[in-house]
């Protein structure tokens, strides 16, 4: 779903540039986050500053997607050099079966009725043994956010344990986990 105007804002502040840069990235990275020649979706991606960042990591090919055409919008015009389509990560049906060796997340999947069916989709575009790298608020989190912040995100029944209930079901195995105050960052792989 389209962010509310004040999350939109929030997205394109310094403040979410830094923690994407000084903080998630690094723990991802920790988890074992490994591009090198590796063909990585990105999905939500946002005006894009994650695909800078991944980008450094010498992938083969990168290719972010979003539903929101003024992100993608942004995306283009600062980092023309990357490739971004505006696409809904429900429905990933223009890429084959296992064709991708990473996809990656960064809070995300709590915007999306449909949540299960990207998940679903996710492990059907991932190559036995691929990663999915990703990251998500608790739901007790993202209601303190609407209270304080009026961020107004979509009533769905996103939430953690529901989330590893299904990523268990289609054999994407937890192999690292961390909790961290505002998100909580998993490193999964799909069964070979
Ligand atoms: C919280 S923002 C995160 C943006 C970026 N990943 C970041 O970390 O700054 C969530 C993003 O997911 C996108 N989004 C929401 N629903 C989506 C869907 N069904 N398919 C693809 N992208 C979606 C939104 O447009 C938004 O850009």
């Amino acid at each position: 779903m389209k962010l509310s105007a004040p999350e939109f804002r929030a997205m394109q502040s310094l403040p979410r540039r830094l923690g994407q840069k000084h903080f998630e990235m690094p723990i991802f990275k920790r988890m074992g986050l490994n591009l090198r020649g590796k063909d990585v979706l990105e999905i939500g991606c946002g005006s894009g500053y994650g695909s800078f960042l991944l980008n450094q990591l010498e992938a083969k090919s990168y290719l972010g997607l979003d539903v929101m055409e003024e992100q993608i919008e942004l995306a283009r015009k600062k980092y023309p050099q990357f490739q971004f389509i505006l696409q809904d990560a429900s429905d990933l049906s223009q890429f084959e079966n296992a064709s991708k060796d990473v996809v990656i997340i960064f809070g995300v999947l709590h915007h999306i009725p449909n949540w299960r069916k990207t998940i679903d989709e996710i492990a059907r575009v991932l190559k036995p043994n691929g990663r999915l790298f990703l990251e998500e608020p608790r739901g007790v989190d993202l209601k303190a956010f609407d209270f304080l912040f009026r961020w107004g995100h979509p009533d769905t029944d996103f939430g953690l344990q529901a989330l590893e209930e299904h990523i268990t079901k289609r054999q994407l195995n937890i192999v690292h986990k961390q909790w961290t105050p505002l998100l909580t960052m998993y490193h999964l792989k799909k069964s070979a």
